[in-house]
């Protein structure tokens, strides 16, 4: 049986150095404002959706429902941006139940316009009818074992983890939907969000529901041109990013990354030792 993601963050907390070398009231806040986050969340809402255990997290929100979801969030902010492309080619990094991708595939098919779509999940949950008309596509990927290619729409499906991708100026829009980035950050790393940079073409768009402050940091390190989307359902806006025509890559020279000593009481060879191991598995992820 797989342990709740809450018990491992909260165990690897208190085994940290860095946690043990906190203030006791410090080392207190800290365990509570984590346990908070991972608390349970099952509210039941009247829409149709699925619930992450390990997460604690739903896949759409439970206010608005899946379509409002995916029309404010991901359909509506990047459909006006494409209405003059004849192909238009998408990244749908947490693709879940193929909400955000289908609803999108349908709006661009009706445009007339080919969207060629790689959808991308570690877990593929069952069909869920979401009582809309791009079910019957979502549901014609399901029923051809998620691959679809024909004159009107390619769609293929990686079911792997989304940190393996590798694209380079492939991509027009990417939907970005993992789960909230304190609890998923796998998806939300500046690392990760570099990938994903490196996968769109200049230009192109990348649009999420959030507006985290970490996440709006990394990408304008990477130098994405960010403006926010008014917010519908939640009381934040959510974060659209376009890769600007003055690229400035994050990571040209590993060299670049700063030193660190967490906790102002590290040893000389502890500091030096973690920086150049940082250098080095920069240089083997980006092939520098
Ligand atoms: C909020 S749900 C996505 C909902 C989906 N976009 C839809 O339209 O139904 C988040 C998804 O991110 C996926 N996920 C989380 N971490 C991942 C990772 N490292 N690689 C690939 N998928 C991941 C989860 O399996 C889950 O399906």
């Amino acid at each position: 049986m797989v342990k709740p993601l809450k018990e491992k963050v909260l165990n690897t907390l208190v085994n940290d150095d860095s946690y043990k070398s906190l203030f006791l009231k410090h080392q207190d806040i800290l365990f509570k404002e984590l346990s908070n986050i991972y608390k349970e969340n099952k509210i039941y809402g009247d829409f149709p959706n699925l619930y992450s255990e390990y997460y604690n997290e739903y896949y759409h929100s439970v206010s608005i429902g899946p379509i409002e979801e995916a029309y404010n969030k991901f359909v509506n902010p990047v459909l006006e941006l494409l209405k003059k492309k004849s192909d238009v080619y998408i990244l749908d990094i947490g693709s879940g139940m193929f909400v955000n991708s289908g609803i999108l595939a349908y709006e661009l098919m009706k445009m007339d316009i080919k969207p060629h779509i790689v959808s991308v999940d570690k877990y593929t949950p069952p069909f869920v009818n979401i009582n809309y008309e791009a079910d019957n596509l979502r549901k014609a990927f399901y029923d051809n074992n998620f691959y679809i290619d024909n004159k009107h729409i390619h769609w293929i499906y990686l079911n792997i983890d989304a940190r393996k991708i590798r694209y380079v100026n492939y991509f027009d829009i990417i939907l970005h939907d993992g789960f909230s980035p304190y609890k998923n950050p796998s998806l939300w790393s500046l690392d990760f969000l570099n990938i994903l940079f490196r996968s769109l073409k200049t230009g192109g768009v990348w649009v999420s529901y959030t507006a985290n402050k970490s996440v709006e940091a990394s990408l304008k390190i990477l130098g994405f041109d960010i403006d926010f989307i008014p917010s519908c359902g939640r009381k934040t806006p959510s974060m659209r990013a376009i890769k600007s025509n003055i690229p400035k890559p994050f990571f040209k020279n590993p060299y670049t990354i700063p030193m660190r000593d967490k906790t102002l009481r590290s040893l000389e060879e502890h500091i030096i030792v973690d920086y150049f191991l940082r250098v080095y598995i920069l240089r083997e992820v980006y092939g520098f």
